[in-house]
Formats: C-alpha cells, structure tokens, sequence
C-alpha cells in the first residue's frame, strides 16, 4: 500500500485552519472541504478512465480528452465526517456516484459498528471507489468499508481513500489486509492517547464539523 502526503502550501495551510482548536464549524468545515478538494485532484491523478474526442472552439476544431463519463467513481463516505470531504468530492469529479455508509464507535471497545450501508449490491474489479474518512486512527472501519467492497467485487488497486489525518496503527492495518490500495492524506501523525484519539490531530472530526462537540 502507498501513502502519499502532498507537500502542498495550501495543504499545510488548510490543516492548521483545522488543527486550530479555536476554529469554529464553519471555518473547520471548510479547511477539511479545500483539503478534500487538494487530495481528490491528487487521487485522481493516472486513475480516472477517460476518453479521447474533439470539440468546435470558436476558432477550430480541437483534440480533447474528457473523463468517460460511463464510468463514474463511485463515492463512499463514512458518516459523519467523510461528507464533509465530500462535499467537494461531488465538484471535483466531473461524474461520480454516492454510496454513503455510517459507522459509530463504541467509545468502550473503540470498535465499530455499522449502522448504515447504501453500497451496490455487487461491483466490478474496475470500479473507481473513492472512500473518504477525515481521520485514520486504528483502521477498524476504514478496514471494515474496504472489506465489504472487496467481498462485493471491488479490487483494492482502484480503491483511493482520501483522509485529513492518518495514524501509524491504521496505515499498518490496510497495507497488511490489502496491498495495492493507494491513501492520500494531508498529514501522517504519530500516535493514538488512550481513547483512541489521532495525537495531536484534530479531536472528534464529526463533533467539531456538525458543532456537537
Ligand atoms: N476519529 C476522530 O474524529 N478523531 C480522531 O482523532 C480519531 C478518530
């Protein structure tokens, strides 16, 4: 598994913008959305298929090359605050389709457990997913989203996860269960507290997104 870490200016200005315990929903709602939008392009990169044409400009006729609009990514947020990166997800992607699934941690076990699943019934090896999860921490759900995809025929060498931060225990994790799985994050931190929470992180990503921290 690849994780790549874009040493972009706006990158590492979008994360303190989050980072920032005093940053209010809004404003940390919208650094984790221009995070998203920076990560997807790079996600993005040698994976969309796309397709060869032309098109009349006012002065000519011009070779193009457009994304194939017959094949959508699929888009897989994990609520709540994957919808947060995807809200640029949907912008970004010139066609792309939404498959939301929800998961809540046990704050005693730190395990996760499912509580919404709207993925297709079967997938193709080909398919482009692109799941988004603001914070890998130990990996238990991202694990679990890319199994399910897995078990209903996706290939995890055109799966792409975008996240804000990510910890060494989930990077672990998803390079042992699947190889080829590709994760662009804006930040590598370096361990999980007690609870399970990413240090220093952000904190709770969904509380602070919605304001129910
Ligand atoms: N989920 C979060 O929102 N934050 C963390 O630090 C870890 C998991």
């Amino acid at each position: 598994m690849l994780v790549f870490v874009p040493s972009h200016p706006l990158v590492k200005h979008w994360l303190a913008v989050a980072r920032n315990r005093l940053s209010p929903p809004p404003i940390f709602r919208s650094a984790l959305a221009e995070l998203g939008r920076v990560l997807i392009y790079e996600a993005a990169h040698d994976w969309l298929p796309t397709i060869d044409g032309q098109v009349e400009t006012p002065c000519g006729i011009a070779d193009c090359t457009f994304v194939d609009p017959t094949k959508p990514v699929k888009v897989v947020p994990i609520l709540r605050a994957g919808l947060v990166l995807l809200e640029q997800a949907t912008t970004v992607l010139p066609a792309a389709e939404t498959y939301h699934v929800g998961y809540v941690r046990d704050e005693s076990t730190l395990k996760a457990r499912e509580y919404l699943n709207k993925l297709p019934a079967s997938l193709d090896a080909e398919d482009r997913i692109l799941i988004t999860d603001p914070m890998l921490a130990t990996g238990g759900t991202i694990a679990k989203v890319v199994d399910d995809l897995v078990q209903r025929g996706a290939s995890p060498a055109f799966i792409r996860v975008v996240a804000v931060v990510a910890a060494p225990p989930a990077l672990k994790l998803l390079s042992e269960k699947f190889p080829g799985l590709k994760v662009y994050a804006g930040m590598i931190d370096a361990e999980l507290d007690e609870r399970g929470y990413i240090v220093p992180g952000l904190g709770d990503a969904g509380d602070r997104a919605f304001g129910t921290a």
